[in-house]
């Protein structure tokens, strides 16, 4: 038996694309983790395996072999936790094999952060079985600088997240900050189906901008004012301002463009049921739209969402962010 640690997935509550210009966006780790067993080998072999992705496959000198599933989907998925497996081991100082088993609950391509949560994972498992000194810190830039390499640049969002758990402000230029939240914000996760790449999602929202500037920077400031005004919602334990501030915010990003079909029929089911506030999360375009629901509603929210063929779960806060599960 090997060392299992595990990491959060993530929603963002408020402030996705505008994020991108420099304004505030609040990000809360949510209670799906991804798991991650690490055990060494007697070669020198890199052996990942997938289990809800049905996949296996392994590294040796460079070359990637597979072993169970599509061999592109393998690379692609395994290769940010390949990279950061030999951050783990240029730590350790030797280079040794292992058997790295990754069991996820965060639906992947959703706009959860589900890569990011497995990479924290296997860090610090490897980190753990290894008896190397991984603070939360060192987690964080393992995780940020792999997904980097194979992402391009990324905000930071997902590997801070996934690390540290909790709710984070992120701004561009200030980075992260623990914000302090009473609410147990209970919520309905709709996951459209329809994949989008996050790309081309803020693509659109640039071509927009760049055509109507004039309408778009107004757009911004009240992005900007809900942030401000959730902080303090957060804080007092509001519901019902956070529901509405979530209905604002949404109707803010179906104006620059990023909602679709998929994500009003589900916002609009979720809002019907009795949802005190719904909205597209992440990169829009298909995905996943959040629901902040009371509890005594959240069965019916939950089965309006999949009436109209989204596929719901239900989610709260989470402060742990990666940790060791075994050792
Ligand atoms: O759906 P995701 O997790 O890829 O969300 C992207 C969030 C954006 O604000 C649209 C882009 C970004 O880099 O912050």
């Amino acid at each position: 038996m090997g060392v299992v640690a595990s990491a959060p997935a993530k929603i963002i509550l408020f402030g996705e694309h505008f994020v991108v210009y420099g304004e505030p966006a609040i990000v809360l780790a949510i209670d799906k983790r991804a798991y991650a067993e690490a055990e060494q080998r007697n070669d020198k072999r890199l052996c990942l395996r997938s289990v809800n992705l049905n996949l296996a496959g392994y590294f040796e000198n460079g070359t990637f072999k597979i072993e169970q599933g599509d061999a592109k989907e393998a690379k692609s998925k395994f290769e940010p936790i390949k990279l950061a497996v030999a951050k783990v081991l240029e730590k350790h100082g030797e280079n040794v094999g292992l058997n790295i088993q990754i069991n996820s609950t965060v639906p992947v391509a959703a706009g959860l952060g589900s890569s990011a949560a497995v990479v924290a994972a296997v860090t610090a498992a490897v980190g753990a079985l290894l008896n190397v000194k991984m603070s939360k810190e060192d987690v964080f830039r393992t995780t940020y600088e792999s997904e980097k390499i194979v992402h391009g640049t990324p905000s930071g969002i997902d590997p801070a997240i996934s690390t540290f758990g909790g709710t984070l402000l992120f701004q561009m230029d200030t980075g992260f900050k623990p914000l302090e939240v009473k609410a147990d914000i209970p919520l309905v996760i709709g996951d459209t189906g329809v994949e989008r790449s996050t790309r081309a999602q803020v693509e659109k929202v640039r071509s927009i901008k760049e055509k109507y500037p004039q309408i778009v920077e107004p757009v911004m400031l009240a992005a900007r004012e809900i942030v401000l005004r959730a902080i303090d919602a957060l804080k007092e334990n509001d519901l019902e301002t956070l529901g509405e501030l979530m209905n604002i915010n949404h109707a803010l990003l179906y104006g620059v463009g990023v909602s679709d079909e998929s994500l009003e029929w589900l916002v609009n089911a979720a809002r019907k049921a009795g949802a005190l506030g719904a909205k597209l999360t992440g990169a829009g375009g298909g995905g996943c739209m959040i629901a902040l629901t009371k509890n005594e509603e959240l069965e019916r929210v939950f089965e309006a969402i999949q009436r109209v063929g989204g596929k719901p779960f239900m989610a709260r806060k989470t402060d742990e962010g990666v940790k060791i599960e075994r050792t």
